[in-house]
């Protein structure tokens, strides 16, 4: 469903911060979940105030903002120095940390170290992880050390090799089968949500329905419990590719060229800055200034030259 707003949505005085159990029983009572990535101050600020639900700081980082080709270099001192800036400015919203590529593949001790840095170092309250089955014993000992965990099935980006590219997941019957096992595993696992990446709008209803956990799909359809973007997408901020699911709701790119573009032109034609944007000093003070120059100092004809 899509809401024509144009004004920013009004936020109870009262409001609480989103926990998991708030997020779980969103879905209990049937009210969409919403879920965006940031990955800096200014835009977990402005998330914030408009009310969102959960921010994850997701390793889309590596594309989006730190100009990599997919998310595989990205690394956890690189996800930690943006979480923490994340958590300066969400006061609210529940915070979820992505965990990188490599950060709990090889084992499960360092699978919990890396998870304990999210919330120990960085401030997040819960971390994500892509994967099934094969990642259920380190969700289990995550969870055990007192970490929430969000799962992540269907187009897992850090597996993009064996997977043959960015391409939509779960279309024959057997993946289908075998997504909706994985969920239930993950969710028997202790992950108290799910991420639900590209994969058939019917098969992520049945998914979501078959769960008690919620589901926050990008690129799944309406049938899921809550919705995710990477922000960048959504505002048109990440020109290099738009995956069909985005819906671009602002243009930024296109006004960041305007703005930059104007800035230019008004510094090579001198009419930026203008007075109101320049401090001055007082004459007498501009005037004693001179008088102890004097007029042939080279200092102040230099100056002098360049004012004028
Ligand atoms: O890294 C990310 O931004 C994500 C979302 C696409 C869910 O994992």
């Amino acid at each position: 469903m899509s809401v024509n707003q144009t004004t920013p949505p009004v936020i109870s005085e009262e409001r609480k911060k989103i926990t998991i159990r708030l997020i779980q029983a969103m879905k209990r009572r049937n009210e969409p979940i919403s879920m965006l990535t940031a990955y800096d101050y200014p835009t977990a600020l402005i998330m914030d105030q408009v009310g969102m639900d959960i921010i994850l700081v997701g390793d889309s980082l590596g594309m989006v903002v730190l100009g990599y080709e997919s998310t595989l270099p990205v690394t956890m001192d690189e996800m930690i120095h943006h979480s923490k800036a994340v958590s300066r400015g969400a006061k609210y919203a529940l915070l979820v940390g992505d965990m990188p590529f490599m950060s709990y593949q090889a084992s499960t001790s360092e699978a919990v170290k890396n998870a304990g840095r999210f919330l120990q170092e960085a401030g997040m309250n819960a971390v994500k992880l892509e994967g099934g089955i094969e990642r259920a014993d380190t969700i289990r000992a995550i969870v055990n050390a007192g970490i929430p965990v969000m799962g992540h099935l269907g187009l897992t980006p850090q597996s993009v090799h064996k997977l043959g590219g960015f391409r939509p997941q779960g279309r024959d019957a057997e993946a289908a089968f075998k997504l909706l096992e994985d969920a239930q595993i993950l969710q028997a696992a202790g992950c108290f949500s799910l991420v639900l990446e590209s994969i058939p709008g019917k098969l992520a209803a049945l998914v979501s329905q078959r769960l008690e956990i919620p589901t926050l799909g990008i690129g799944a359809g309406v049938g899921c419990d809550g919705q995710v973007l990477v922000t960048h997408d959504l505002l048109g901020l990440f020109e290099r590719f738009t995956p069909r699911f985005v819906k671009q709701y602002a243009h930024l790119a296109e006004d960041m060229k305007l703005a930059f573009g104007e800035y230019i032109s008004n510094v090579k034609g001198r009419s930026f800055p203008d007075v109101e944007h320049t401090v001055e000093m007082s004459e007498e003070e501009w005037n004693c200034l001179i008088e102890k120059l004097g007029e042939n100092n080279p200092a102040f004809l230099m100056h002098d030259e360049s004012v004028r």
